[in-house]
């Protein structure tokens, strides 16, 4: 799967534009404000519907426009191409559409068109809240196990509910246990479709890792958001004062996460900024291969600033990693000549000179 065409208005700096890129390696190179950042929250915003640098469009949309709008035609891995579209104004009004239909979600959108972002706040992934990470998981889990969606909307709907009841009582006990059931089915759903993905994931993340750098003894586990060796009825029976008091659900899948660590510390604490880019970009490279292997398509991968935090062997060891995962990238970059060097003579590359948000198609270095 690759967007084979996109057209960009309104985003940021940039001016109106249309790109054809590579099916597989994209290069934007320039000076710094030039624009290359925006191009990647452009594609974002057509796989995602929202901007990956704050939660509001607002400033995504270039000062004195109505509006951001972004098309893009996408190969489709079973063959055909779809055409997506996203637009969004300053009133806060929406619009997206895949193949001239309005669609309801923007979960329509990253089922067609699959992104992973590496940028500067990865290693967030890593520092972050357990929420950053479940978001991560559920990511893989989505793209892997059809059944998810529909799970995880059960799980949100009774958690819901039983949350309201620890606060307002509003539901009797009986009609409430009933819900309670509810929760713990689609809880036990969830915790088992992520720890069927954490179990695949796991040996292709090592084997990835081990590619890109040397830690060893780093280990990724997964912790489900309640004690292992418990139901979570009894959990939920036995914690229902605290939550009361509370007003909120405190176990559940709704508090799972992702512990990688070293030597028996969180990993974050220990790693230099580099390995936490490179731990990043393998777990993100991982998911790409399971995707792929889900035969679902492929990710389109966005790796923002690739060269900054890493030296000279850590940059062709990714660089490598990505040509390998065969699907289309877009790499970010202020001087190109770091990444010109190490592409197999077969592989498409193509480079794009942003300059005051203007976009050129410059030819491959190597023809
Ligand atoms: N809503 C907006 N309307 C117009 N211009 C904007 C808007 N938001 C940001 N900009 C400008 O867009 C320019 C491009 O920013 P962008 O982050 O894409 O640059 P970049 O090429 O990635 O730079 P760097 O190399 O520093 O990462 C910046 O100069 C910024 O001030
Ligand atoms: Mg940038």
């Amino acid at each position: 799967m690759s967007l084979s065409r996109f057209s960009v208005t309104g985003v940021r700096n940039l001016h109106p534009v249309t790109l054809s890129p590579s099916t597989r390696i994209n290069i934007l190179y320039g000076a710094n404000g030039s624009g290359k950042t925006s191009v990647l929250e452009a594609i974002h915003l057509l796989g995602l519907a929202r901007s990956f640098r704050s939660i509001r469009l607002q400033p995504v949309i270039q000062y004195e426009q109505p509006a951001c709008t972004v098309f893009g035609q996408v190969e489709l891995a079973e063959g055909g191409s779809s055409n997506l579209g996203i637009s969004r104004d300053r009133q806060g009004n929406f619009q997206i559409r895949i193949d001239g239909q309005n669609a309801k979600s923007a979960a329509q959108l990253a089922e067609t068109l699959p992104l992973q972002l590496i940028n500067p706040d990865s290693f967030r992934l890593l520092e972050g809240a357990p929420k950053i990470r479940r978001q991560f998981l559920d990511w893989g889990v989505f793209h892997v196990e059809p059944r998810f969606m529909s799970t995880w909307q059960r799980l949100q709907k009774a958690l819901r509910q039983r949350n309201s009841w620890l606060r307002h009582g509003t539901l009797d006990d009986a009609s409430q246990a009933a819900w309670d059931r509810e929760l713990c089915v689609a809880s036990a759903e969830i915790d088992e479709f992520r720890r069927t993905y954490i179990k695949a994931l796991k040996p292709v993340f090592e084997q990835t890792l081990s590619e890109l750098v040397q830690l060893e003894g780093l280990t990724l586990s997964y912790y489900r958001g309640w004690d292992k060796e418990k139901d979570l009825s009894i959990v939920l029976a036995s914690s229902l004062h605290r939550d009361q008091q509370m007003g909120h659900t405190q176990a559940g899948p709704q508090r799972a996460d992702l512990r990688l660590r070293l030597g028996g510390h969180n990993a974050a604490d220990i790693l230099s900024r580099g390995q936490q880019k490179l731990v990043v970009c393998a777990l993100r490279i991982a998911q790409g291969h399971l995707v792929s292997q889900a035969r679902r398509g492929q990710c389109i991968y966005l790796v923002d600033d690739l060269p900054s935090e890493l030296d000279e062997h850590h940059r062709s060891a990714l660089c490598r990693l990505l040509e390998e995962l065969h699907c289309q990238v877009f790499i970010t970059c202020v001087d190109h000549e770091l990444l010109r060097e190490g592409w197999q003579t077969e592989t498409p590359v193509v480079l794009f000179h942003v300059e005051h948000g203007s976009i050129t198609q410059t030819h491959d270095h190597r023809e």
